[in-house]
């Protein structure tokens, strides 16, 4: 469901307290939903500040990691905010998607109360991007290793499109 037809307030949205929570999860601390969610629903809004990629060069580390790529030279740095923990699984639940210049976690599955809130980080590592990771989702067809979204099987880079799970952004890198 496009952000643009959904009946939910943005404003609602912006507030994540009602929708998400933070808890301990199978990686470190995760997000999880506190109420069912359809399929292409947003689940919230992800606050923070967009930063020009040379500002993660320079400070690296932690906060290089919990960044997500937000344009062509930019990225979004959630801060504190309920953003800076959903973790990557190799069977996402979730997505990014950008709206009116602003990135929502949609809901790629139905979701229930409960679940952990999981996106595929693939979907937003640009092929100009160079950073990966470990991954230990657990999934049956985990891919071990995370890396740019030109990496994965055509198969899966179609399925994802197909689905409306990479913003555009991301796909304009692609080689
Ligand atoms: C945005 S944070 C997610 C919140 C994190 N679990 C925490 O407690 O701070 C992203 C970091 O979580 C870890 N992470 C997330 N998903 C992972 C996965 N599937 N396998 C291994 N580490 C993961 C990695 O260290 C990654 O850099
Ligand atoms: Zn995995």
């Amino acid at each position: 469901m496009p952000l643009s037809s959904n009946p939910i307030a943005l404003d609602r949205l912006a507030d994540p307290s009602s929708r998400v929570r933070v808890a301990a999860a199978r990686i470190g601390q995760g997000l999880f939903a506190r109420g069912p969610f359809d399929v292409g629903e947003p689940i919230l809004k992800l606050a923070g500040r967009v930063v020009n990629y040379e500002v993660l060069w320079e400070r690296g580390g932690r906060f290089l990691d919990n960044c997500i790529r937000f344009g062509p030279e930019t990225y979004l740095d959630p801060g504190d905010g309920v953003g800076r923990y959903v973790n990557h699984s190799c069977e996402p639940n979730a997505a990014i998607h950008k709206w009116r210049n602003q990135l929502f976690l949609i809901a790629a599955r139905r979701i229930r109360r409960g679940n952990e809130l999981v996106f595929d980080y693939s979907t937003t590592i640009g092929d100009d991007d160079i950073w990966t990771m470990r991954c230990d989702c657990g999934a049956h067809d985990c891919r071990k290793r995370i890396k740019r979204f030109g990496s994965l099987a055509p198969e899966l880079q179609r399925r994802y499109r197909e689905q409306g799970l990479v913003p555009k952004y991301i796909l304009e890198t692609l080689r």
